[in-house]
């Protein structure tokens, strides 16, 4: 079945920075068309992970091949989406799209890529603000920007690391809904990165639980539940969200002032709204 087809291989993958293990043998696989989650506390090697999937850290053990080949060699079948959305801040939403398609075709006439970067604006609900600069943009919408400068070039595979959680639980809410409509609507694989469970239970075709370092996988867990979903409203997801808080228990990094055996690293700093908390409760879902 296609829809089986790896997409992404892990095999056996150790990364060490500063002769501190981060990765500690991880060995997983992504199949075409599926959304998945890859959760986990705070400094564990989410964003390392996927920056090994884009072939942008290319010193490590192990194997790791998308679509079959090196990473650095699939460059066109992949489009990142960060955390700051990353705008070019003189150009407008519409040339900012259109700047990822410039990179990426530089062949292409100038029309031709506005014509195709309105058309990902608009999908993305942000038709009339195509004319706008990012700093007259909110939070959320330029966000959107960043996620249809991703979709204009057509990647097979969106990488997203943690892409929301800079915005307020409203928005974030309804970006959610929103990536999933497109990700229906247009196949893509999306390898989204959190370390909020409601979010990966939410989304997830399937979720990657790492632990904290050195990490390996500690379960994957097929979510296999319609959408759009209600974590309120529907058992199995309740269950499996008590079930993955359950797992992040075991995780927890020890207080501040007594770091674990072997890590002398400063903690992670907190940032806004509680990012990189990973014990509190978790923001509940509009019902
Ligand atoms: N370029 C780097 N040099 C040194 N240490 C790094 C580098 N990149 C990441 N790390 C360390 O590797 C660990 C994993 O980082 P990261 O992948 O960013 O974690 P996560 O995204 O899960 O929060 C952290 O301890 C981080 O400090
Ligand atoms: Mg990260």
């Amino acid at each position: 079945m296609q829809a089986a087809a790896p997409i992404v291989q892990f095999g056996h993958v150790r990364k060490q920075f500063a002769g501190r293990p981060v990765l500690d043998g991880i060995s997983f696989t992504i199949r075409r068309g599926e959304f998945a989650c890859l959760l986990g506390p705070s400094g564990c090697g989410k964003s390392t992970t996927l920056r090994m999937i884009g072939g942008l850290l290319r010193e490590f053990e192990g194997s790791v091949l998308v679509e079959g080949t090196r990473p650095e060699d699939r460059w066109r079948s992949l489009a990142f989406v960060f955390q700051s959305p990353r705008l070019v801040h003189w150009r407008t939403a519409l040339d900012n799209v259109a700047f990822g398609l410039e990179l990426r075709e530089p062949g292409m006439r100038a029309e031709e890529r506005r014509r195709a970067a309105l058309q990902y604006l608009v999908m993305m609900g942000l038709a009339l603000d195509a004319g706008k600069y990012p700093a007259h943009l909110s939070g959320g919408e330029r966000q959107r920007v960043a996620f249809a400068r991703a979709l204009a070039v057509d990647p097979a595979l969106i990488l997203m690391d943690e892409p929301f959680s800079d915005l307020d639980v409203n928005t974030r809410e309804r970006l959610r809904d929103q990536v999933i409509t497109i990700w229906q609507a247009t196949g893509k694989t999306i390898v989204f990165v959190t370390h909020d469970v409601d979010e990966a239970v939410y989304l997830a075709d399937r979720i990657f639980v790492f632990s904290r370092k050195p990490t390996q996988i500690l379960r994957i867990l097929d979510v296999g539940r319609p959408r759009p979903r209600d974590l309120e409203r529907d058992p199995a997801l309740a269950e499996l969200r008590r079930e993955v808080r359950a797992l992040f228990a075991t995780q927890r990094e020890p207080p501040h002032g007594f770091p674990s055996a072997g890590d002398g690293q400063p903690p992670e700093p907190a940032g806004p709204r509680g990012r990189g908390s990973w014990s509190g409760p978790a923001p509940r879902l509009g019902g």
